[in-house]
This record gives C-alpha cells, sequence and structure tokens, in this order.
C-alpha cells in the first residue's frame, strides 16, 4: 500500500514510522513532513489544509490510504472531500469534527447523552458574559468556542481574571470568529489524563491511557503549550476509572450518534479530568494526541494497519491489539522563546549518539535536514526523546540520559515527566 500521512510534527513522525513498520504498507509520503520523515519517507511540499493539492497528490500517486494528523484539515472536510472521490482517508468528517471544532457543539452532546463533564454557560454578548460571572464564584473557566491552537481555554481564580478573559476573546477577538462565542464553564479539581479510541461508527476500541504535559516549565508552572511531554500508561486511569470512561463517555456518544444516523470514523480522544476515581470530559480532539501518540504508539505491538483500515471498514468488532507491557515516555525538547516567539536555525548536535540506544526512540517535530544526517532547528517543539523501560522509573532514567547527548543553542526541556505517575505510585494509590 502507498500511505500519505499528512502533517508535520512528532505525531505524524511516530505515525509515519509505525506505519512504515506493516508488511502490507511499500511507501509512505508526508504532506508536508519534516527533517525526520526525511530518513524514511518521502516529504512533500503540501500544507495540511490545501485540501485541493493533497486531493491531487493522492489521485497522481494512487495513494491507498491518507491517514490525517491535525485537526484543522478534518475540520476543513478533508475526509468529505476524499470519500466524495472514492479515495480512502482515516478521520471523521466534517459535521463530526465539528466536536473539537466547535466546543459548543461537543457541550451540547454532552448534555445530550448524560457523559460527565463540568457545568456550563454560553454567550455571545460579552455584557451578559460579564453579568454572569459576576454572579459566580471562582475559579471559573472560560474557553473560546473554536479552534485555538489550545490557546483558548482560560482557567481564572478571580471575577478580574474572568472579565479580563472575556475581553480578550469577545472583544479584541484575539482568536478571530473562534471566540464570536464562549463558555464559561464550573472549574473541576482533580488530575488530567487522556484516553483515545479507535471508532468505526458503531464499535470502538481504546488505546492504552496516557498523560500530558501541557504547561512550559516543571511542576507545571508558565503557559500553556502544545504539550511538554508524555507517558503510557497514566496509572491514574485504574480498572474502575477505565470502565466509567468507556460506559458513561464513549459508548453513550459513540452509540448516540450511531442512532442519530452520525458515523463517528477514526480516533477520537477525550481529554479528562479524573477525581476520587471519577472521570468528567474537558475536551474531545477527533485525532490522535501529540505528544500522548509519541509515547503509546511505541508501545503498540500490533500492526497499526489493521485497526485504522477497520475502523473505515466497519468491522473493529474484529480487531485486539496486542501491547508491550512497559512504560513509555516521551520528553519533547523545545526552541529558546517557546511558546512565544522562538527561534530558528540553530544546528542540532548529537542525534548519532542516539541511533544504536536500545528502547529509545526519537521523533523529530520542529526540524530540517540540512544535508545527509544533520539538521537544523525551525519550529518551537524540535524532538521528541522516548524510551521504554520495566518501571515509569527506568523509562525517566532512560529518556533523561539520552538527551544528555543531544544539544542546540538555548535548548530547552522539562526535567520533570513522570513524576507524577511516580508520586501516584508513592502515594500507594495504584489497584
Ligand atoms: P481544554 O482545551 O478544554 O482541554 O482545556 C485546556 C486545559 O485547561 C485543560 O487541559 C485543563 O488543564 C484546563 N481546564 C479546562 N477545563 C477545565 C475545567 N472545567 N476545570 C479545570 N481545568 C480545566
Ligand atoms: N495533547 C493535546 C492535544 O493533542 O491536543
Amino acid at each position: 500500500m502507498r500511505i500519505l500521512v499528512v502533517g508535520s510534527g512528532a505525531r505524524e513522525h511516530c505515525l509515519a514510522w509505525k506505519l512504515s513498520q506493516s508488511k502490507e504498507v511499500k511507501e509512505v509520503y508526508c504532506a508536508p513532513g519534516n527533517g525526520g520523515t526525511s530518513l524514511f519517507a518521502t516529504n512533500v511540499e503540501i500544507a495540511p489544509t490545501d485540501i485541493d493539492n493533497l486531493l491531487k497528490f493522492a489521485q497522481n500517486k494512487k495513494i491507498d490510504l491518507t491517514v490525517v494528523g491535525p485537526e484543522a484539515p478534518l475540520s476543513e472536510g478533508v475526509v468529505d472531500e476524499f470519500l466524495d472521490k472514492g479515495l480512502e482517508i482515516f478521520g471523521p468528517r466534517r459535521e463530526l469534527a465539528l466536536l473539537e471544532a466547535s466546543k459548543v457543539f461537543a457541550k451540547n452532546l454532552m448534555k445530550k447523552y448524560n457523559i460527565p463533564t463540568a457545568d456550563f454557560e454560553v454567550f455571545d454578548d460579552p455584557c451578559q458574559a460579564k453579568k454572569y460571572v459576576k454572579e459566580k464564584k471562582p475559579p471559573l473557566v472560560i474557553k473560546a468556542e473554536g479552534l485555538a491552537q489550545g490557546k483558548g481555554v482560560f482557567v481564572c481564580r478571580t471575577i478580574p481574571e474572568a472579565e479580563e478573559a472575556i475581553r480578550t476573546i469577545m472583544i479584541e477577538k484575539k482568536f478571530g470568529n473562534a471566540g464570536k462565542r464562549i463558555i464559561i464553564e464550573e472549574y473541576l479539581e482533580g488530575e488530567e489524563a487522556s484516553i483515545l479510541i479507535f471508532a468505526d461508527g458503531k464499535n470502538f476500541f481504546p488505546l492504552v491511557s496516557s498523560q500530558d504535559h501541557k504547561p512550559v516549565f516543571d511542576g507545571d508552572k508558565g503557559p500553556n503549550t502544545g504539550g511538554m511531554g508524555a507517558y503510557s500508561p497514566a496509572p491514574l486511569v485504574n480498572e474502575e476509572v477505565f470502565e466509567k470512561i468507556i460506559g458513561q463517555i464513549f459508548k453513550p456518544l459513540i452509540e448516540g450518534l450511531n442512532e442519530e444516523g452520525k458515523i463517528y470514523q477514526g480516533i477520537l480522544y477525550a481529554g479528562l479530568m479524573i477525581k476520587d476515581n471519577q472521570p468528567f470530559v474537558l475536551e474531545f480532539n477527533v485525532r490522535f494526541g501529540d505528544p500522548e501518540t509519541q509515547a503509546i504508539l511505541p508501545k503498540l505491538k500490533s500492526d497499526i494497519l489493521e485497526p485504522i483500515l477497520s475502523s473505515i471498514e466497519g468491522d473493529l468488532d474484529k480487531v485486539d491489539l496486542e501491547w508491550d507491557e512497559r512504560f513509555c515516555l516521551c520528553v519533547v525538547l523545545t526552541s529558546g522563546g517557546y511558546p512565544g516567539k522562538y527561534e530558528k536555525g540553530k544546528e542540532i548536535k548529537g542525534l548519532e549518539n542516539l541511533e544504536n540506544l536500545e528502547d529509545i526512540f526519537i521523533f523529530h517535530a520542529g526540524t530540517k535536514r540540512k544535508n545527509n544526517r544533520e539538521f537544523i532547528t525551525a519550529g518551537g517543539r524540535v524532538l521528541n526523546v522516548v524510551g521504554l523501560g520495566d518501571t515509569i522509573k527506568e523509562a525517566q532514567q532512560r529518556v533523561y540520559q539520552a538527551i544528555q547527548n543531544i544539544y542546540f543553542e538555548n535548548m530547552h526541556y522539562r526535567k520533570d515527566i513522570g513524576n507524577k505517575a511516580l508520586h501516584f505510585f508513592l502515594k500507594g494509590k495504584m489497584v
């Protein structure tokens, strides 16, 4: 088969890497890919949202399957366009990509199907919104409705902070049309985890749990980023929590949509807050998580093509996946300045030292290949260093030791990825 992977991050490097291991796969193309994917796949200069050119490319190259990484092309209808032309593609149609592209759509569906989530109100008028927050007790969470690259959510500890968030989103229009409507919701305490499922419209199959780390600095300090690291599994998701996630969240949603005649095909990702073994949905994403995917797929022993094709064909009930029981940990190396204005064009040194390290994987994000095997930085998140270990501690040591080999000017990374899981074990909460 010939596969096209759409996107340019470490998630897409990881997907392309895993797909290329399938014995069915002969060629992998990445649009546009990155320095890392250029080592084993063919990069094509097409932007993920340039749907016309993706379509032309897939037709000309006789691509058998397209796998979409980021949300933007999904919410712009790439799946509808490909399916209309008879091309195989993995992901939901535009009408269900709204689960991520419209937080109002997602919250209303959760309400309809009684899915545990924070209580909320929707506003399209900043005055009404400000009046509402004055009557509430903080903390409150204020969210722009649409896609804002993870930056449209404000956790407000005071009423003035909440008013400021309303101003930023609705009056200054920092996120453009994505902030035309906002959600004001109840603040939930607890700890976060992510669960992703393969879905075919009727059946679904969960992947192993994971936990992301969004803030840029250790101890969850500083501004949010696209993700600074992840590990899998998340010990917080014990058997009881897992059963609730399946029974109270995914089952009613997939079955409810099916009864409405809507087929959810692709990956569905629930970002969860878990308190006292009760999960609540913070958000849905309609794609693989980044960096969660980089901590999940190295654990997948089965061929990833199988659940992908079964999601498309509607026979996920026949699929079983085999997992490596070990822990997997991913640490993201970023450019100086990220998530603000960041540096580019820095020479990356030392990658060759990692090539033969056992159970260590390097997934590139913002890198460009200079020549042969030399790379320069070309984005905010630059590299992901991923490792497997029998314990979370072993995976952590392996990854942080590997990172000591890599250097680029002003490189930054969190030193505490995995600590939350370690604390969890120390508190003896694991069941
Ligand atoms: P979201 O994009 O909706 O997942 O929100 C981004 C981040 O904001 C989440 O990962 C949480 O850390 C935080 N957050 C969102 N909603 C809530 C909530 N209702 N209560 C507490 N924290 C929240
Ligand atoms: N890890 C957060 C996301 O993929 O949206």
